[in-house]
C-alpha cells in the first residue's frame, strides 16, 4: 500500500499532518506528534502581536481547549510555552528540526504582513521545511473593500515568498466573494500550498453577565463540508497543493478529503481530544478502507470525487441545491406543516 503524497513540494509518508496547535509548542510535544504517527508537523504560530510585544488573543484559545477537555490536560502544554516571542520560537524550531525526522513547517500568523520578510528568512534558514502563512484578518472597517482585502493577502504572500528559501503555504479563510479566482491568484503569486480553511473563532454572549465571551469550541465532523466542497472544486484546476483543515474526527473525514483531492489532511481537534497517537489511528483507518475498496495508493484515490471526475459535476453547484430543497421531506409530524 503506497500512502505517500506530495504536499507543497514536500514528500510525505502519508497525508495526515498535525496542524498548528499548542501540541507543537514544546520539543516534547513535537516528538509525541512524530511518535504518534504524524507525517509532518505545523508548529503553533508565531503571532504578529508577539513581534509587536502585544498580548495575543491566543491566550484564551489555549485555555478554552484545555478546560473543555479534561483528558487533554496530560498533553496540553502550559500557556507560557505557547505564547512565545521570536527568539524562543526560532530556538524551538532549530531544536525540533534536529530532533525529528518528519518535516517541521513553521507558521506565521499575521494581519498586516509588515515586517514578516525578515522572520520568514530566518525561519527558512533555521530548519523549517516549509512556512505556513495564516493571514487572520477580519476586515470590520466599512471603508475597507473586498479588493483591498484581496490585495492585502497577495502582498503578505509576496513579501514572505520573496524572503523564504522554503515552500510557502497560505492558510486562508473561505470569505472571498470569488474563492476559485482568489485561489488561482494565490497560485500565480507563488503559493506552494493552500490550507483550506482558517476557522475564525466566533465570540458568544453571556446572558447573565451581559458580556462577550471568547468561546473556543473544537470542531465537529459536519464542519468538513465547506472545505470539502472547495477542495473538490479546485482539485486539478489550479497549480497549487491543497491541504484540508477542519472537522477531521476520524478516518472517514480523511478519506473524504483525499477523495475530494486534498494532498494533505490536517488535524488538531481530534488530537486534542484523543492525543497525538490518534494520527496513527487515522492512518490505519484510511489504510483499512483502501484495502476494502481495492485502492493501492493514495495517488489513485486523490481527487476521485473531485468535480472534474464525478459523473455529475453539478453535485457541487446550484442545480444540486435546488434538487436538494425539492427532495426534503419533513421528519416532524406537526399538523399543517
Ligand atoms: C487550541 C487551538 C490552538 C490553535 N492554534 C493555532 C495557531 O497557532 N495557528 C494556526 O494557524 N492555527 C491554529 N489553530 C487552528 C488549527 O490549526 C486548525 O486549523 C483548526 O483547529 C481546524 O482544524 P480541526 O478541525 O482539525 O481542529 C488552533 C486551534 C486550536 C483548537
Amino acid at each position: 500500500m503506497d500512502l505517500s503524497t506530495r504536499y507543497m513540494g514536500l514528500d510525505l509518508r502519508h497525508p495526515v499532518v498535525a496542524s498548528a496547535s499548542p501540541l507543537s509548542s514544546s520539543l516534547d510535544g513535537i516528538r509525541r506528534l512524530e511518535d504518534g504517527g504524524a507525517a509532518a508537523v505545523v508548529l503553533f504560530s508565531l503571532f504578529e502581536e508577539q513581534l509587536h510585544q502585544e498580548i495575543a488573543s491566543v491566550e484564551h484559545l489555549a485555555a478554552a481547549g484545555s478546560e473543555s477537555f479534561a483528558e487533554s490536560l496530560s498533553y496540553f502544554p502550559e500557556l507560557e510555552e505557547y505564547h512565545v516571542g521570536p527568539d524562543r520560537y526560532l530556538d524551538l524550531l532549530r531544536r525540533a528540526a534536529e530532533a525529528v525526522d518528519i518535516p517541521v513547517i513553521a507558521s506565521l500568523n499575521c494581519v498586516t504582513g509588515d515586517g514578516w520578510a525578515d522572520y520568514a528568512r530566518q525561519l527558512s534558514e533555521t530548519g523549517a521545511r516549509g512556512l505556513e502563512l495564516n493571514v487572520y484578518y477580519l476586515p470590520a472597517d466599512p471603508a475597507v473593500s473586498g479588493q483591498h482585502v484581496e490585495q492585502h493577502y497577495l502582498d503578505a504572500l509576496a513579501a514572505v515568498k520573496a524572503a523564504s528559501s522554503v515552500p510557502v503555504a497560505l492558510k486562508v479563510s473561505p470569505y472571498f466573494s470569488a474563492m476559485a479566482h482568489m485561489a488561482r491568484q494565490f497560485a500565480q503569486a507563488g503559493a506552494d500550498g493552500l490550507v483550506l480553511f482558517n476557522r475564525f473563532y466566533q465570540p458568544d454572549f453571556d446572558l447573565e453577565e451581559l458580556s462577550v465571551t471568547p468561546n473556543l469550541q473544537l470542531s465537529e465532523r459536519a464542519e468538513i463540508r465547506l472545505p470539502l466542497r472547495w477542495i473538490a472544486m479546485l482539485h486539478g484546476r489550479i497549480d497549487v497543493s491543497l491541504a484540508a483543515t477542519t472537522g477531521v474526527a476520524g478516518p472517514d473525514e480523511v478519506i473524504k478529503y483525499l477523495l475530494a483531492g486534498a494532498d494533505a489532511v490536517m488535524t488538531t481537534s481530534a488530537l486534542l481530544r484523543n492525543g497525538p497517537a490518534f494520527c496513527q489511528t487515522l492512518v490505519t483507518g484510511v489504510t483499512e478502507w483502501m484495502e476494502r475498496r481495492g485502492y493501492d495508493s493514495v495517488a489513485e484515490m486523490k481527487g476521485a470525487l473531485s468535480q472534474q471526475r464525478v459523473a455529475d459535476p453539478t453535485a457541487f453547484a446550484r442545480a444540486n441545491y435546488i434538487r436538494m430543497l425539492e427532495s426534503w421531506t419533513n421528519p416532524y409530524t406537526l399538523s399543517g406543516v
